[in-house]
């Protein structure tokens, strides 16, 4: 088993889509092992999104995820890095797979309702962002 980390979006939690997503990735096999709902101050999405910081989507992408609440899950499965991609589809919702989160219920390439951890390093370092080990447990 690994884990991997979801932010449920600003969108998805303002259209209160953030339950019917919870149980799109419960379907699927992933187990919550930390789960809240926050909203990210401008220093936080800066850093978390720091790898984008030169894109010219990067001030829209931050005032976005600052807009409203997040609901944050870390997951685990058996490959859950690769699996949760897989599950929420291609991050432009024109271009995932139906039956993807994002297919399911993103609004746009920027507002697209989820966001997944890209690799095994990237997810310990994203859960280790918002949860502490104590706050990481099972069911
Ligand atoms: P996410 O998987 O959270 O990683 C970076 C985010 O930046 C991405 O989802 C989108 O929300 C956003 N993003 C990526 N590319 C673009 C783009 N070309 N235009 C606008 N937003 C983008």
């Amino acid at each position: 088993m690994t884990r991997t980390l979801a932010i449920i979006k600003p969108d998805a939690v303002a259209s209160r889509k953030f339950g019917a997503i919870l149980d799109h990735l419960s379907r699927e096999g992933f187990a919550p092992r930390g789960l809240k709902m926050t909203r990210l101050n401008r220093a936080q999405a800066e850093a978390f999104y720091g790898v984008h910081r030169e894109r010219p989507f990067f001030p829209s992408l931050v005032s976005f995820m600052t807009s409203g609440p997040v609901v944050v899950v870390a997951l685990e499965a058996e490959s859950a890095v690769s699996r949760l991609r897989e599950v929420i589809g291609a991050t432009d919702p024109a271009e995932a797979d139906e039956g993807t989160i994002r297919a399911l219920y993103a609004e746009s390439k920027e507002r697209n309702a989820i966001h997944a951890s890209d690799s095994d390093e990237n997810a310990v370092a994203e859960i280790g962002f918002f949860f502490s080990k104590a706050d990481l447990l099972s069911l």
